[in-house]
This record gives C-alpha cells, sequence and structure tokens, in this order.
C-alpha cells in the first residue's frame, strides 16, 4: 500500500498528544517473545507496518499472535519452525532480531540477509560474531545463513561497536545459554533497557541494559508475562520538532523525558521554552528559531541520528546556520535534496550538512526516502506556505502509527489519500 500525505502549511500548533508505544522496542520485544514458550501481552503495541511485518514472522514460526484493543497478545507455545523466508527478511531490516531468538528456542535457524539498503550499508557482522562466541556454528549457502547451535555456552562478547542490534541479538541468545554472558561495550539505548524489563518478566535474568555491560544468565526455561512497551522517543522528537518549527504550544504525554534530553536541549538552544515533568514535555515556540551549536549523532545518550532529519527540518527556517555531522550511518542525507524542492537551502558532502536558514518555504511535491527522513517531510511542509504532498508514505507508516491523526489532533492540516 502506498499513499500521499497532503500538508497544508502555515499553522501553528497546540495541544496535548499520548505518544505512541516504540517501534525499536517492540521489535525486539515480539523476536523475544519465542523464548517464553508462552503467552505474552504485550501493552501499547504501536500498530505499525513493521509491527505487522514482525507478525507476519510470528504467524510463518507457528506462533499465535492477536490484537486485544491496543494490546498485542502473542502465544509462542507452538512453534513449529525455524526459518525465515527471503520474502518476510527483505520486508524489514530488523528482522535479524529473530536470529537470536530463534536460536536460543530451537538451537537452529536459518535465515537470509535482511534486505534493502536505506541508510546505507548495514552488516551484520557483530551480530554474528556474537553468536558464533556463544558456541552458534553458521555457514552461509546461496545467500542464506545456516546456524546452528545445539548446545549455547555462556560467554565474554565483547561488540567492536556498541551496535543496539547485535547487543538485543546477543542478549536474546545468552538467555537461553548454560551459564553467564558479558556484552562488553553495549549499546545503551533506553529500548535495551526496555528488552531487559521484558525479559525479566519473562523470568530471565539480565542485569545492566543501559550501561556498557550487560550481564545475563542463561534459564532453561522461561515464561508468558504482561509487558507495557514505552513511549517512542523518535517520534516524540519529531511531534517536538514539527511544533518548534511552526511555532505553537504543545504537551506530550507519556514520554520518558530523560530519553530525549540531547533533543530538547537541541530545540531549547533554537530558542524553544522546554519545561519537562515527570512523564511529559511541554514546548513552547514562536515559530523563530536562531541556528544553534554543531548537532553530531552518536549513541545514545548522544543524538540520536533518528533525529537528525526531523530536527534539521525545524531549523529551516531559523536564523542563522546549523552544521550536522552524521556519525551513524552513510546515506542518511536523503531528505535534503527533497527539502530543497520546498525551498530550504540545506547543502551535504559525506557526514556533513549545513543548513542556512531561510525566510520562507513553499509547498512542493516531494517522496518520502527512508522513514524518519520521510518525517522531516512531513515537519518541514508544516511550515511552508500552501500546499505539500509527500508521496511513498509506507516508509513513515514503518514508524509512524498515526502521523496524520496526531498533527491533525495538535491543530495542523493534513491528511492522508490512498493511492
Ligand atoms: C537501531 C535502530 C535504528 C537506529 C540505530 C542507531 C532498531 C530496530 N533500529 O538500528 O532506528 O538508527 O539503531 O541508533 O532498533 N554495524 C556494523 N555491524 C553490525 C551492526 C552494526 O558495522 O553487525 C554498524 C552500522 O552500520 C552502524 C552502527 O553499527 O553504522 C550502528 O548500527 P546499529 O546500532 O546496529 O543499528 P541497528 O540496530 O541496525
Amino acid at each position: 500500500m502506498s499513499g500521499l500525505i497532503t500538508v497544508t502549511g502555515g499553522r501553528q500548533l497546540s495541544g496535548e498528544i499520548a505518544v505512541q508505544g516504540a517501534k525499536n522496542s517492540v521489535l525486539p520485544i515480539l523476536a523475544a517473545t519465542i523464548l517464553s514458550g508462552d503467552t505474552c501481552r504485550i501493552r501499547r503495541c504501536p500498530r505499525l507496518c513493521d509491527v505487522a511485518s514482525a507478525i507476519e514472522i510470528l504467524h510463518h514460526l507457528g506462533c499465535r499472535a492477536q490484537w486485544e484493543g491496543e494490546d498485542l497478545v502473542v502465544d509462542t507455545a507452538e512453534m513449529t519452525r525455524c526459518e525465515i523466508p527471503e520474502r518476510l527478511m527483505r520486508k524489514m531490516r530488523s528482522s535479524v532480531i529473530f536470529l537470536g531468538a530463534i536460536l536460543g528456542r530451537c538451537g537452529e535457524a536459518q535465515m537470509s540477509y535482511p534486505g534493502g539498503c536505506e541508510l546505507g550499508p548495514r552488516p551484520i557482522d557483530l551480530h554474528l560474531t556474537a553468536l558464533q562466541t556463544l558456541g552458534t556454528a553458521i555457514e552461509e549457502r546461496s545467500g542464506v545463513l545456516h546456524c546452528t547451535a545445539p548446545v549455547l555456552r555462556g560467554a565474554d562478547i565483547v561488540l567492536a561497536l556498541p551496535s543496539v542490534g547485535a547487543t538485543e541479538n546477543a542478549i536474546l541468545a545468552a538467555c537461553c545459554a548454560e551459564g553467564v554472558t558479558t556484552v562488553s561495550n553495549a549499546a545503551r539505548e533506553p529500548e535495551i533497557c526496555d528488552l531487559q524489563d521484558f525479559l525479566c518478566a519473562m523470568g530471565a535474568e539480565v542485569r545492566g541494559a543501559g550501561s556498557s555491560t550487560v550481564t545475563v544468565r542463561g534459564k532453561q526455561k522461561l515464561h508468558g508475562c504482561d509487558h507495557q512497551v514505552m513511549a517512542d522517543r523518535i517520534v516524540a522528537a519529531t511531534y517536538l520538532s514539527a511544533a518548534a518549527g511552526t511555532g505553537g504550544d504543545i504537551r506530550l504525554t507519556k514520554v520518558c523525558p530523560q530519553h530525549l534530553t540531547t533533543v530538547t536541549a537541541a530545540l531549547q538552544q533554537a530558542g524553544c521554552r522546554i519545561t519537562l515533568e515527570r512523564q511529559s514535555i511541554r514546548l513552547q515556540s514562536d515559530g523563530q528559531l536562531r541556528g544553534i551549536s554543531l548537532v553530531r549523532t552518536a549513541p545514545y545518550p548522544g543524538f540520536p541520528t533518528d533525529a537528525q532529519a526531523v530536527v534539521m527540518a525545524s531549523l529551516l527556517r531559523s536564523r542563522g546556520t546549523t552544521v550536522f555531522v552524521e556519525n551513524m550511518f552513510e546515506n542518511r542525507y536523503r531528505h535534503v535534496a527533497e527539502l530543497r524542492r520546498l525551498g530550504a537551502d540545506v547543502r551535504c558532502e559525506g557526514r556533513v550538512a549545513v543548513v542556512c536558514g531561510v525566510e520562507q518555504l513553499h509547498g512542493a511535491q516531494v517522496h518520502a526516502a527512508d522513514l524518519r527522513g520521510g518525517a522531516a517531510l512531513v515537519v518541514a511542509g508544516l511550515q511552508g506556505e500552501g500546499t505539500t504532498q509527500v508521496g511513498t508514505i509506507h516508509h513513515i507508516q514503518r514508524g509512524y502509527a498515526d502521523i496524520v491523526g496526531d498533527l491533525t489532533q495538535l491543530g495542523a492540516e493534513l491528511r492522508r489519500e490512498d493511492t
């Protein structure tokens, strides 16, 4: 399915909205349900295309998953397969996160490399090395990875980079390994803490998530659980950026402000007034931002690469210049050419993009090339004079349950048209 989002710019945003559950949290959690061999209720599960892809994988493996309102109830008792076909692997890069869970449950797994190239090369060497360290034999034949681990043994895994996915895969497999595993140089993203909470609720022994060293004591048997997914900090960053750029006064609820400190600091520096409460963030902006000091993306707790595009979009009409340095992915400025169609003055070379604020943006037809870049086009369109049509919105739907409904609730004028 594809479609368009038509945005009529020029409205200030105001009002309150609860932020959806986090995509990057729920995907590893859905993989982790496999380890329970039981029923898990996942509360506040966002209805996303990527979640639908994960459900398809679970169904293919012989598991059940069904919606009950906002909850997804997954029953993995009757798992019948340990292989994921290429068709499903291609749909979503994070399908690779099922590898550690399937191996842990079945002692073997087969899957192809996760497909496509959206943000540049996304290797999985660190995932595979971590699983090998736990005793997995991996053979690649005709593009398919055949992984076998009749016995997984706890080990010391040292990640060469703090990869989020590799940390998650290592933790998942280690939950079923004999003995203790430590993952050093682990990624520290909040979504890994949410995965740890979920696994502990299933009876696993995982400690240290949120720090660089995660310790897992393997267990023979886990059980079902009931868990609420954390708030999506990138969706929150998107709506904050939208209101910062248009001007207005919004409050986001059900968020964790500590997960967003680098983003709120940047928007504050740009001239927004930010008020933090325990589970909410209020942003007030007069819509006349100023350029800010260098924004460098980095692993958590640094500035998130996933927020780079939307924060850039908020600054397109700012006074002055802002320099972005993208350190996480090679090809993460695909929104820049589209932003220029809206009248933005952004130039990029390699890892660096320079935004020079312009007086006014105007409507145009643009295309989302990836998830967050697509959201950035919506954020920019909201500030433009006239109408902006954003095409190929299936990219956006991978991560936003209802961007049109949410922004409409905040007073924006936009609609979705199916094509
Ligand atoms: C996760 C997030 C994604 C976010 C990214 C960085 C999910 C589902 N996705 O992606 O939204 O943009 O973290 O915060 O949680 N790398 C290797 N070899 C590997 C694995 C990674 O070289 O085996 C490199 C990558 O190319 C990249 C860096 O490590 O340059 C970080 O990637 P990683 O943290 O693994 O990102 P993902 O888990 O894919």
